[in-house]
């Protein structure tokens, strides 16, 4: 979870995006809040960038929730992302993005370039809310099917490329 702001949606769609997920048996899943992990900007080491490295090292995949700030993603993923290195080689990525009325795409493209250069793949389908607070009832749940059928499409490509690129790293180390 990216949005480390004290008012912030950020709960509601991960919330929902971990109810989804959770319904599919072959992922055991972890949720790293960058609120309850505070990275130092300056990316000097710290105990919880140490524990932080391990729980990446242990994931064979990864999705990111993130709003959309000015056209741009949070200061706090940035950080998250340039913390550790060899942690996420070869690994894929997935995205969930919510905001105004980009629904967060535009952070998400800029993501892509990232993740690129830290040797992940980028999974081609995104789930994303335009207006994300009008996406959701009281219950935190969503009828916007589009985002429904993304969040299955996007679930399905991880655990194809999680599998692929597990098998890969253990019978041919990653050279990068
Ligand atoms: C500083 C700031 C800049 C924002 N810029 C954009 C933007 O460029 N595009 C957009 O779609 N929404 C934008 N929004 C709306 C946010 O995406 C929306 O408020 C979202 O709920 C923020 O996520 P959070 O509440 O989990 O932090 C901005 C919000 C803030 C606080």
């Amino acid at each position: 979870m990216a949005s480390v702001r004290p008012e912030r949606f950020a709960p509601v769609v991960a919330d929902w995006f971990l109810r989804t997920l959770r319904a599919h048996s072959e992922f055991d899943t972890g949720v790293i809040d960058l609120l309850d992990t505070p990275l130092p900007t300056d990316l000097t080491d710290s105990a919880t960038a140490t524990a932080y490295r391990a729980r990446l090292a242990a994931a064979d995949a990864f999705v990111v929730i993130t709003s959309e700030y000015n056209h741009g993603y949070p200061a706090a993923l940035k950080t998250a992302f340039d913390t550790a290195k060899r942690e996420w080689r070869a690994k894929p990525i997935g995205f969930v993005s919510y905001g105004g009325l980009s629904g967060g795409l535009r952070a998400v493209e800029q993501l892509r370039q990232v993740v690129a250069e830290i040797h992940m793949v980028s999974i081609r389908e995104t789930v994303s809310f335009h207006q994300a607070k009008k996406q959701f009832d009281a219950a935190g749940e969503t009828q916007d099917g589009a985002a429904i059928d993304a969040a299955e499409r996007l679930l399905g490509q991880l655990a194809w490329w999680a599998r692929t690129l597990r098998a890969a790293r253990t019978t041919d180390p990653y050279p990068g």
